[in-house]
């Protein structure tokens, strides 16, 4: 690798005067990432879930660090003046040597200090700094690539502000240490610049991901079984990747401590990146914001309703399923079409249509696929959809006022109405030319937007070639929504949280996921998922659930198993739960949100070796329960609270506090040094 030529690992340089030990009350942590108030994936949601937290534990000497995005810090920023004179100093500085650096606080809980960096502003420094790159560490980035062209400004322009907050505060009579936590190969360059520079700086490397293994996995190999064999320089350079795998490799290998997200994705780093991960840290969620106590119940139904509306006008003039007996399954995240899972996912769709159609079940599927990719926008018939169902929704609206009204005088003059005189003949055409209005000459749209590549998307494509068109015999429709969900949509306006709440199922089959927020996301929420055993999440669940199914976290098996297998595996799972009653349904949610703990920012790292038990309760495979269940009616389905509740009681009592919380000390904001 050219960096090692320049850089010793393995020295402490420019932390000589570093206590063994130092106490946190005198330390400054800089936590730096591409995803700080910038919505991309999973790295936005660790920040912003991990921040309330963080913020308790280092108080005010806590500052994200981000790139500059002006839509977002209009909408998550204010926008302050810096907190602290050093750091006041430091940003005057910068800005007045050609840089355009903000303060402010994220508008999220915990309100985190933020320090935004512009790297539009200075991309007149763009050529300088590459040559720079190029002199010292042979790094050269090609000028067409913008992500690498941003990751070089973002790079230099963190190392300048850690620079000159390393000179401002030597000024002081205690300087603070300082922290310099980066995640991912878009923030990397920072950390090799502060070690070359020999910054006084601790600093910690978390990779989300490798590059290279995102590449390969997206392509056609056996990747898990060939980790040790790949020549990683020809790979990266065959893919036209191997400026920023070297970027990669370079923030992993100068890091002093070198961090990833699960022990599949530390694997994979040593082979890839040639340095073992020093410690894994698995992600985990703000709990708090997520879980609705004993509400999720009803959370669930509220938000099933919303959903149900939607495909009311979706497939207007053919709702010929009972949406009450309708099973709603979603995938979603960026769009990486075999990563994700969404291929075997749509052939196990298929194949669970046709198992669907040879039972003679009354079960319908509605499966969304939730996964941006580059549209102009709302289709027209979709939209029409929607018209269609308000204009049906004002005609009974307007037809129900009036039949009140006649029946409002008929009882005021002490009459019983005739009922065959309340609804006249304006009535009636009102409600047939609404009716008419439902003819439709296609099959409701599979996607929801106009897509700019349709020809060649490999959903669609996957869509055409197995035949799921949405028609009346089929027992599985789809949804492809390709944009991120949003309360503001004019189509289906439910904020993803909402969405994931109103569904019965997550699928989540990815071949490469170093984590999965996704999977994870479900299970806080109460709401069942599938996963895989080669993502972080599937691994670690396998690791602390004796029985993770029971719990209604399915996971697949893509480890030992070749893709048809894990098809056919994955297309079980599916029958089964379509099978289950609403009464099972509803034993199993309540199991799934007893997991929550596990996945909180709060005891991660103190679940070592805790394992939740098989739950007490009853199974909810649907043999099963007939056998133990007391004799229950379709309506009691409907109904709550029945006996589980006291199983739920008991169980929850047991795994309350499974991981044994210190007290932690609210009060430490020493801050930086105030000094003018
Ligand atoms: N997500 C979202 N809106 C959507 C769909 C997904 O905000 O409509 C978020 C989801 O909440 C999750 C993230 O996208 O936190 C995806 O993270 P994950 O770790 O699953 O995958 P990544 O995209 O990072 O590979
Ligand atoms: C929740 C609600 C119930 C509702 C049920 C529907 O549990 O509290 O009132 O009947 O959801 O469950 P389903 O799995 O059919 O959407
Ligand atoms: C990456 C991974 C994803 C993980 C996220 C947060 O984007 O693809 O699996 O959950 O980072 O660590």
């Amino acid at each position: 690798m050219p960096l090692a030529r320049s850089l010793s690992v393995t020295s402490l340089s420019g932390l000589e005067e570093w206590d063994e030990e130092f106490d946190r009350e005198d330390a400054v942590l800089f936590e730096i990432a591409w995803e700080v108030a910038n919505k991309v994936g999973g790295i936005y949601t660790v920040i912003q879930t991990k921040a309330r937290l963080t913020c308790e534990e280092w108080g005010e000497n806590y500052f994200l660090v981000g790139p500059y995005m002006e839509s977002s810090v209009r909408t998550q920023v204010e926008l302050i003046e810096p907190c602290n004179a050093t750091l006041r100093r430091t940003i005057d500085k910068m800005n007045s040597s050609g840089c355009k650096v903000y303060f402010g606080r994220w508008l999220i809980e915990g309100s985190p200090y933020v320090i935004l960096l512009d790297v539009g502003f200075t991309a007149w420094s763009l050529d300088r700094w590459k040559i720079e790159l190029w002199e010292n560490f042979s790094i050269g980035v090609p000028w067409f690539d913008r992500e690498a062209n941003d990751a070089v400004l973002f790079g230099f322009l963190t190392a300048w502000l850690l620079g000159e907050l390393t000179i401002t505060t030597r000024e002081c009579d205690e300087p603070p240490h300082i922290v310099a936590h980066f995640h991912e190969w878009l923030a990397g360059l920072g950390l090799v610049l502060c070690r070359q520079r020999q910054l006084p700086v601790a600093t910690i490397f978390t990779t989300h991901a490798t590059l290279l293994g995102r590449y390969l996995c997206a392509g056609s190999v056996d990747f898990y079984n060939k980790l040790a064999e790949f020549n990683v320089d020809k790979e990266a350079g065959d893919r036209q990747i191997y400026h920023r795998y070297c970027l990669e490799r370079a923030a992993a290998r100068c890091a002093h401590v070198f961090t990833t997200v699960s022990q599949i994705t530390a694997i994979e780093a040593e082979h890839l990146l040639k340095r073992k991960p020093d410690i894994v840290t698995p992600n985990g969620l703000n709990v708090k914001k997520f879980s609705a106590m004993h509400e999720f119940q009803n959370l669930h139904a509220q938000s099933k309703a919303r959903i149900q509306e939607f495909v009311r006008g979706h497939f207007y003039g053919h709702l010929d399923f009972n949406l009450d007996k309708t099973v709603f399954l979603f995938i979603a995240g960026r769009y990486e079409f075999s990563n994700k899972g969404a291929d075997i996912f749509l052939e196990a769709l298929a194949r669970l249509n046709y198992l669907l159609r040879v039972n003679h079940s009354e079960v319908t599927i509605i499966a969304f696929f939730i996964m941006p990719a580059r549209t102009n926008n709302f289709n027209v018939e979709t939209l029409k959809g929607q018209a269609v169902r308000k204009q049906l929704w004002d005609t009974a609206q307007t037809v129900k006022e009036r039949f009140g009204k006649k029946l409002y005088e008929s009882l005021l003059v002490g009459q019983l109405p005739d009922v065959s005189k309340m609804l006249d003949k304006e009535d009636f055409t009102m409600m047939k030319r609404a009716i008419f209005a439902t003819q439709r000459q296609c099959l409701p749209p599979i996607c929801t937007h106009n897509m700019l590549e349709d020809s060649s998307d490999p959903i669609l494509n996957c869509i055409r070639r197995i035949g799921l068109f949405n028609s009346a015999q089929d027992r599985v429709k789809v949804i492809f929504h390709p944009e991120f969900l949003s309360s503001t949509s004019p189509l289906l306006p439910v904020d993803y949280e909402e969405f994931v709440r109103g569904c019965h199922l997550g699928v989540f089959p990815s071949y490469y996921e170093p984590w999965g927020y996704t999977p994870a996301e479900c299970t806080v929420m109460g709401i069942p998922s599938v996963s895989t055993n080669l993502s972080g999440f599937g691994c670690f669940m396998e690791e602390h659930i004796a029985d993770p199914s029971a719990y209604g976290i399915y996971i697949l098996d893509r480890r030992y198993r070749g893709v048809d297998e894990s098809c056919n595996q994955l297309t079980s799972f599916l029958f089964q739960f379509c099978q289950q009653s609403r009464r099972q349904r509803i034993i199993q949610r309540n199991r799934t949100e007893r997991l929550s703990d596990l996945l909180d920012w709060r005891y991660l790292g103190r679940a070592t070796g805790f394992r939740y038990p098989r739950p007490a309760s009853v199974p909810p495979s649907p043999a099963h329960s007939l056998h133990s269940s007391p004799h229950h009616s379709e309506a009691e389905d409907e109904e709550e609270p029945y006996d589980e509740d006291l199983e739920v009681e008991k169980d929850r009592v047991n795994i309350r506090q499974p991981f044994n919380l210190p007290n932690r000390n609210k009060n430490q904001t020493v801050g930086l040094p105030e000094k003018n």
